[in-house]
């Protein structure tokens, strides 16, 4: 196992709603020359002007060998992702980037010799014969979702290169990630952004999931802190590695429509539930991430009505009504 420092950075999916907000956190740490952009499809992103970018497709494995070549990464944050509600509607598409993707991005980590990758996963990766509360470190997987199928493959894979070629692979089931950067990527949690735009510009939201869907879910800041603490945490303390539960707060629409009626009283909520619904009623209500906690000392920030003041004060801002 390698003990080099991570000192040069590729993120793939670096524009996406995720990416948006780690990239510039990594340039912090690490230099803004040492942190290297991968976009799907080149567009105008302020983190594109200071910083080295390339255009990556991580289903061509050639593309991230000369990235990692041209720039002489050691380190990838492998973001690049087709999400569970795009997936749905591409499944094949979904199976080629987030599995052939995943596969190309750790073979290059084999063969370069890379100091550290990290691949996230997802509460998808349950399905509906998990225990949906408290859903244990290590239980019954089954997704039924091809995203799902996607992350599970993606945790074993990963964890079949940490064991059989030492490549140093860490991940995080992420729960629905919350934020106000860049909007979300076609996920089933994707609800509980949209409706603050919608509550502060139109005082109204139909939500596509039902009042009563309690669901895990995280805000920015906490995904940040965990994906950076995961990666910086001693391998020796890791009894995980590509597949560690991670969980802030868990909450339905309704009660996030009751925590956003206390700053906006005149907010209203309707509900017309789609294919969407299906797929969130096969996943965790809660997590157990005691082991992410003992491990490498996992503690989120942001309880529900902190993320819901923090949210509406950000965005008020930057909304133009
Ligand atoms: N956002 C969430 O709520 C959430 C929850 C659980 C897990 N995750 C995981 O976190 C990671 C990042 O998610 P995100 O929310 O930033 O997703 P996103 O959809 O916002 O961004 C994904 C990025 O991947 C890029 N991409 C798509 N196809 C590509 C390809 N062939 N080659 C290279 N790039 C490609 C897209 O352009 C986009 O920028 C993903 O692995 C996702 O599964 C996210």
């Amino acid at each position: 196992m390698s003990k080099n420092l991570t000192k040069k950075i590729l993120v793939t999916g670096a524009t996406g709603q995720i990416g948006s907000e780690l990239v510039p956190e990594l340039k912090k740490i690490y230099g803004k020359e040492n942190v290297v952009l991968g976009i799907h499809k080149r567009k105008n992103v302020d983190d594109l002007e200071d910083s080295p970018s390339t255009v990556i497709d991580v289903t061509n494995k050639n593309l991230i060998e000369d990235a990692v070549q041209e720039f002489d990464i050691d380190t990838i944050y492998h973001l690049a992702a087709i999400l569970s509600a795009a997936g749905e509607k591409d499944p094949w598409l979904a199976w080629k980037v987030n599995i052939d993707g995943t596969y190309n991005v750790l073979e290059v980590a084999r063969e370069k010799k890379l100091v550290k990758v990290f691949c996230p996963s997802s509460i998808a990766a349950f399905g509906p014969d998990t225990p949906r509360v408290n859903t244990p470190q290590i239980t019954v997987m089954n997704p039924k979702t091809m995203y799902g199928l996607s992350k599970v493959t993606g945790e074993l894979l990963a964890n079949y290169y940490f064991y059989k070629f030492n490549v140093d692979v860490r991940g995080l089931r992420y729960p629905g990630i919350i934020s106000n950067k860049t909007l979300p990527g076609g996920g089933t949690t994707d609800y509980a952004v949209e409706i603050f735009y919608e509550a502060i510009k139109n005082k109204k939201y139909v939500c596509f999931l039902k009042s009563d869907t309690v669901l895990p879910m995280m805000y920015m800041p906490d995904c940040i802190k965990a994906t950076l603490n995961l990666m910086d945490a001693e391998i020796q303390s890791l009894r995980y590695h590509s597949d560690y539960n991670v969980a802030a707060m868990s909450f339905s629409p309704d009660d996030l429509f009751k925590e956003i009626l206390k700053i906006i009283p005149d907010f209203k909520i309707y509900y017309n539930p789609d294919h969407r619904q299906k797929i969130a009623d096969s996943w965790p209500q809660s997590l157990d991430d005691s082991s992410a906690r003992k491990d490498w000392g996992w503690k989120p920030d942001f309880t529900l009505s902190e993320m819901v003041k923090d949210m509406i004060n950000v965005l008020s801002k930057k909304i133009t009504i």
